[in-house]
């Protein structure tokens, strides 16, 4: 069953906790917290403060994507807050270390691609990562229109080898989800698409039947 993860970056940044508590009563498995340094992406969202906070309220999964050119100043910091796993981008450099550190934490280590970027990048982690995130937009903003051409890098990855956990962020609705589900996607992030839902434990309940 695919892995449902709501974006708090759709979600109004005045009443989270109002939002996530919709999230995880509407049976969401995880909750995708974005975070931007307003330098890796033209943007800026989240902080270790708002992973503490939401590790203090809700027991569920906190994954962690980190938008950020040098993450290894505040890893430990987010680690530290309770994330439950941590996604830095292949685009910054060798991640190994950051992998080793964030595994070494007890959390579960992601590696993220820009949809420009192929999925070679990846594989001199396919043992170092829990999780690989290949992004259907270019990172930054939600309510972008999901980039198809992305979804090979699933089947790549696969075929490489890679056992853990594929991940697709930006531009995921209903009616695009099943394409990436028959194409070896387990975890779906999920912003604009689920928050304007009058319903979302029936959206999600149909999105896990998918
Ligand atoms: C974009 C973020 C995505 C985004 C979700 O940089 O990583 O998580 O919020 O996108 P939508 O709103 O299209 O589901
Ligand atoms: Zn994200």
């Amino acid at each position: 069953m695919v892995k449902i993860a709501p974006s708090i970056l759709a979600a109004d940044p005045i009443n989270l906790e109002r939002d996530v508590r919709r999230a995880v009563e509407a049976g969401c498995d995880w909750i995708h917290v974005d975070v931007m340094d307003a330098h890796f992406v033209p943007n800026l969202a989240y902080t270790p403060d708002t992973v503490r906070r939401l590790r203090e309220i809700f027991a569920v999964p906190l994954d962690v994507h980190l938008m950020m050119d040098n993450p290894e100043g505040l890893l430990d910091a987010f680690l530290e807050a309770g994330a439950s796993g941590v996604t830095v981008h292949a685009e910054i450099g060798d991640v190994s270390g950051l992998l080793r550190r964030i595994r070494a934490a007890g959390a579960a280590a992601g590696v993220a691609l820009r949809p420009g970027t192929p999925a070679e990048a990846a594989k001199p982690y396919l043992e170092e990562a829990d999780l690989i995130l290949a992004m259907t937009v270019e990172p930054g903003f939600g309510g972008q229109r999901l980039d198809e051409s992305v979804i090979h890098k699933f089947r790549d990855l696969r075929k490489a080898g890679f056992k853990g956990e594929i991940e697709a962020d930006g531009g995921i609705r209903e009616d695009n989800l099943k394409l990436l589900v028959d194409n070896g996607l387990t975890v779906a992030v999920m912003g604009t698409a689920l928050f304007r839902q009058e319903d979302m434990k029936a959206a999600i309940g149909r999105l896990h039947r998918l």
